[in-house]
């Protein structure tokens, strides 16, 4: 199984802030750990420069590929910056953007076409979870977000409980477990046994201190770094927490 760590930076970060790639890129050349950092739209082609040893994603794509669709970004510009990852259907564009589960599925369709790794976003909101429907939220966005999807070569899932991005608060071990298992049952029932190679990230709130208990739970492969990805100092870390664990 790939480990990977990715690094969202959100609405973060501007040219002064390409020496953090560039460091988490110098040391990180060699590691066993695919390194995947997701800057804004405007760093991508610099940072592609500069980072020689990690990946370098997209936040986001449009569903088609050109168009009149002012502000926004395609699979084919990404193509052609040689970007190698997309985040897809992060709670953020869902909140705040109204992206449902049949708009993600039709950017993690287009991103595949021009062969971009998926880093599907999923995750529950507090009421949710509240309402102990963690589960079954989980599964339809899993579901939905994937019904088009035959060839999971290139689908990556990240769990982001939405109450524990930015909040400092993470669900407890065990909960992290029993959600990650669910999440590879999933991917079982519609994938059959190829489904076990799909990389499962947890997302929300990890840091330097907690990165290694949470990579110690069965299922989970990764991280989807949020405020901790933005320097090197915080982000290494989390690296080195899952460099070499087998
Ligand atoms: P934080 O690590 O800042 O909680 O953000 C998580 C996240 O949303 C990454 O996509």
């Amino acid at each position: 199984m790939r480990k990977i760590v990715a690094g969202n930076w959100k609405m973060n970060g501007t040219r002064e802030n390409l020496v953090e790639i560039k460091k988490i890129s110098d040391r990180f050349s060699g590691s066993d750990v695919d390194i995947v950092i997701c800057p804004p739209f405007t760093l991508l082609s610099a940072a592609k420069e500069i980072a020689t040893n990690i990946f370098i994603g997209a936040q986001n794509l449009h569903v088609e590929n050109s168009g009149a669709y002012t502000g926004e970004i395609s699979a084919v510009m990404l193509e052609d910056l040689s970007v190698t990852h997309a985040i897809i259907g992060h709670s953020e564009r869902r909140n705040e953007y109204g992206e449902t589960n049949d708009v993600v599925a039709r950017k993690v369709t287009t991103a595949l076409k021009k062969k971009l790794n998926v880093i599907l976003c999923i995750g529950e909101s507090e009421l949710e979870r509240n309402e102990n429907k963690t589960l079954s939220v989980l599964k339809e966005q899993i579901y939905g977000s994937l019904k088009d999807i035959t060839d999971i070569e290139n689908i990556i899932v990240a769990y982001e409980p939405i109450w524990a991005i930015g909040t400092g608060l993470t669900p407890s071990l065990a909960e992290i477990s029993t959600t990650h298992d669910s999440i590879r049952l999933n991917l079982l029932e519609m994938y059959g046994s190829s489904a076990s190679n799909i990389p499962i990230l947890y997302g929300g709130s990890v840091n330097g201190l907690n990165a290694s208990e949470i990579f110690s739970v069965a299922n989970v492969n990764g991280a989807l770094v949020g405020g901790a990805s933005l320097s090197f100092d915080t982000f290494s870390p989390i690296v080195k927490a899952i460099e070499n664990k087998t």
